[in-house]
C-alpha cells in the first residue's frame, strides 16, 4: 500500500488568468485528502471514498462517465502512461475538502493519486511535473479546459502559506500571510461544477481575445491597449479583466510582503468588481455576500475559484473574526464557514 496526500486550496487573488499567462496567489488550506493505493495485477480499478456510499468498480481503459470516480480513474490512467503503475489499482480516499465549492477537490485527488503512484514506482518525477500531469487529466480526460493554478497549489503549497505563481514559467515563491489578519473562506451555498460549460465559455472568449492580439499571454498586454482596441464585447472586457487582474495580483503580493493590509484589501475588492462587471462570473447572491462581508468589517472580500457559485474569500482582522462571521452568517443563512488560515 502506498500513500499520497494533497490539501484543498483557496485563491486569494488572480482569477481566470492562469491560462492567460498571469500571476496568481493561491493558498493551501488545512482541509485535504489522503489516498491509499494498492497496485493490482489486472486492469480493474476499485475505488472507495469515505464521502460516497457506492464502491466504484471500473476498468483502466474506460473513458470518463461523469461519475464521481472519474478524476481518480483519469489519474490512474495518467500514472500508467507515465510508467508509474503497469495495471489497475485499489484506491481508498479520505477527504475533508467539500466538493463543488471551488476548493480544488478534484485537483487534490488527482495529485494525491499521482504522488501515491510515484511512491509505488520509486520514480523521481518532481512535484511540478506531477502538477503538469494532473492538469492533463483535467484537460484531456475530464474535458475541463482549466489552467495550472490548482494543480501547482495542491502539489507544492504548504497549508497556511500562499504561493505566488507565475503560470507562464511555473516559477513560484512562498508568501507568508499577515499575522494580524485571517484569510476566511465562506461557502455561498450555491454549488458549481467546472464541467457545466460556463468555465469553458470564458476560456473560449479569452482565446478569441488572444487571437485578436496575436498572443498567448492576455495578461501581459497593457490594459490601455485593450481599452483602445477594436476588439468587440464581450471579448474586450474579458481581456481587460485578465490584464488588470494580473496587475492586481502583483500589487497584492507587494502589499502582503510590506504588511500593507489597506492596499491588499483594495486589490481584493477591485478583483471582485472586475469579476462581476468585466468577466461576468459572479451571481447576485454572491455579490450580496461579498458586499456584506466588507460592510461588516472585512478589509477585502471576493468570489474565489472558477465562478458561478462556490466560495468567497475574505481578509479579516483576527480580533474581529468571530463576531464578523456570526453577523455574516446571520445575514446569509444559506452560507457556511469552510475554514480560515
Ligand atoms: C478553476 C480552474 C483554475 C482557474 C480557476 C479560476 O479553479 O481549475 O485553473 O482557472 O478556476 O481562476
Amino acid at each position: 500500500m502506498f500513500a499520497g496526500s494533497a490539501p484543498g486550496r483557496v485563491n486569494l487573488i488572480g482569477e481566470h488568468i492562469d491560462y492567460n499567462g498571469g500571476m496568481v496567489l493561491p493558498a493551501a488550506l488545512s482541509v485535504g485528502l489522503k489516498v491509499e493505493l494498492t497496485p493490482r495485477s489486472d486492469d480493474s480499478v476499485i475505488i472507495r471514498a469515505d464521502h460516497y456510499d457506492d464502491i466504484a468498480q471500473r476498468s483502466l481503459d474506460e473513458d470518463a462517465t461523469e461519475h464521481w470516480s472519474d478524476p481518480a480513474l483519469g489519474a490512474l490512467r495518467q500514472a500508467r502512461a507515465l510508467g508509474l503503475i503497469t495495471d489497475g489499482a485499489n484506491l481508498t480516499i479520505r477527504s475533508t475538502i467539500p466538493e463543488g465549492s471551488g476548493l480544488s477537490s478534484s485537483a487534490a485527488l488527482i495529485v494525491a493519486i499521482l504522488k501515491a503512484a510515484r511512491a509505488a514506482s520509486g520514480s523521481m518525477i518532481n512535484d511540478t511535473q506531477i502538477a503538469v500531469e494532473a492538469r492533463k487529466v483535467e484537460n484531456d480526460f475530464m474535458g475541463v479546459p482549466c489552467g495550472i493554478m490548482d494543480q501547482m497549489a495542491v502539489a507544492l503549497a504548504k497549508p497556511g502559506t500562499a504561493m505566488a505563481l507565475n503560470t507562464k514559467t511555473l516559477a513560484h515563491d512562498i508568501v507568508e500571510l499577515p499575522q494580524s489578519h485571517s484569510v476566511i473562506v465562506v461557502h455561498s451555498g450555491l454549488t458549481r461544477r467546472l464541467t457545466d460549460g460556463r468555465y469553458a465559455e470564458r476560456k473560449i472568449e479569452c482565446d478569441t481575445a488572444k487571437a485578436h492580439f496575436g498572443t498567448n499571454d492576455l495578461c501581459l498586454i497593457d490594459p490601455a491597449d485593450i481599452a483602445g482596441s477594436s476588439l468587440k464585447e464581450p471579448y474586450r472586457k474579458r481581456a481587460l479583466h485578465c490584464a488588470n487582474e494580473h496587475r492586481r495580483v502583483l500589487t497584492a503580493i507587494e502589499a502582503i510582503k510590506s504588511g500593507d493590509i489597506a492596499a491588499l484589501g483594495e486589490a481584493i475588492r477591485a478583483s471582485h468588481t472586475s469579476m462581476r462587471n468585466d468577466f461576468e462570473m459572479s451571481l447576485p447572491a454572491i455579490d450580496a455576500l461579498v458586499h456584506d462581508a466588507v460592510e461588516l468589517g472585512a478589509d477585502g472580500a471576493r468570489l474565489t475559484g472558477g465562478g458561478f457559485g462556490g466560495c468567497i474569500v475574505a481578509i479579516v482582522e483576527k480580533g474581529r473574526q468571530t463576531a464578523w462571521l456570526k453577523q455574516l452568517l446571520t445575514r446569509h443563512p444559506g452560507a457556511r464557514f469552510i475554514g480560515a488560515i
